[in-house]
């Protein structure tokens, strides 16, 4: 069996969603299913967010699908409860960090600094979040931290699309882009499902092209 990481890695892109309303969740996963990327970090910066990772891993069991912006270990608690099988945080929080290792769950914590990536290393995760990963360096910044910590991989997510989704992939210490350009919330709020559909299958198209 494919670790997530690995899962990561086939599919090049982890669409980042924002979900008001649950209702949104089902047509969403559908949406990203059929664009050819069956895959969501779902973002706890709603209230939406753990109804939608149950809506979403009930309608669709084949679907990878986590949880993003986790800042306590009660929301990764919701969020396994629900059938999310990563957690994502956006820095390096030790307590939810050591909390998801204890519990076996895949943690993938933001990583910015060398001081952070090395907290991630001693305790042997093998990929990092890089956040937010165009306003600290962007590819540069990572080519420069993997010198040193050559033992671990990167997720850069912030300011990443369509444009610039390639270059990133280009380096091999890149397992895959997280990015919300092919879900932004208007688009969902608009019931836009086709669009959002084409915008994926153009990102899972560009990924798959670098594989
Ligand atoms: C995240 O939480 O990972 C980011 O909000 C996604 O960044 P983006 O909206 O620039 O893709």
């Amino acid at each position: 069996m494919s670790t997530i990481s690995e899962k990561f890695a086939q599919f090049g892109v982890v669409p980042v969603v924002v979900l008001e309303d649950a209702k949104d969740a089902a047509p969403l996963a559908e949406a990203l299913i059929k664009g050819g990327l069956p895959c969501a970090e779902v973002t706890f910066r709603t209230e939406a967010a753990q109804e939608s990772i149950r809506i979403m891993k009930e309608s669709y069991p084949e679907m990878l699908v986590g949880a993003g912006t986790v800042l306590t270990t009660a929301q990764a608690d919701a969020a396994v409860e629900a059938g999310a099988e990563f957690i994502v945080t956006p820095g390096f929080d030790p307590e939810i960090v050591d909390y998801c290792i204890e519990k076996g769950i895949p943690v993938f914590p933001g990583c910015i600094t060398p001081s952070e990536v090395a907290q991630a290393v001693k305790r042997g995760l093998k990929t990092v979040k890089f956040f937010p990963a165009e306003q600290f360096g962007g590819l540069a910044a990572i080519k420069a931290l993997s010198a040193p910590y050559n033992m671990v991989k990167f997720m850069p997510t912030g300011g990443i699309n369509a444009g610039n989704l390639k270059e990133y992939l280009a380096f091999d210490r890149i397992v895959c882009c997280g990015g919300s350009w092919m879900v932004k919330g208007d688009l969902i709020r608009e019931g836009a499902f086709d669009r959002i559909c084409e915008l994926t299958r153009e990102a899972a198209q560009l990924a798959a092209s670098m594989r």
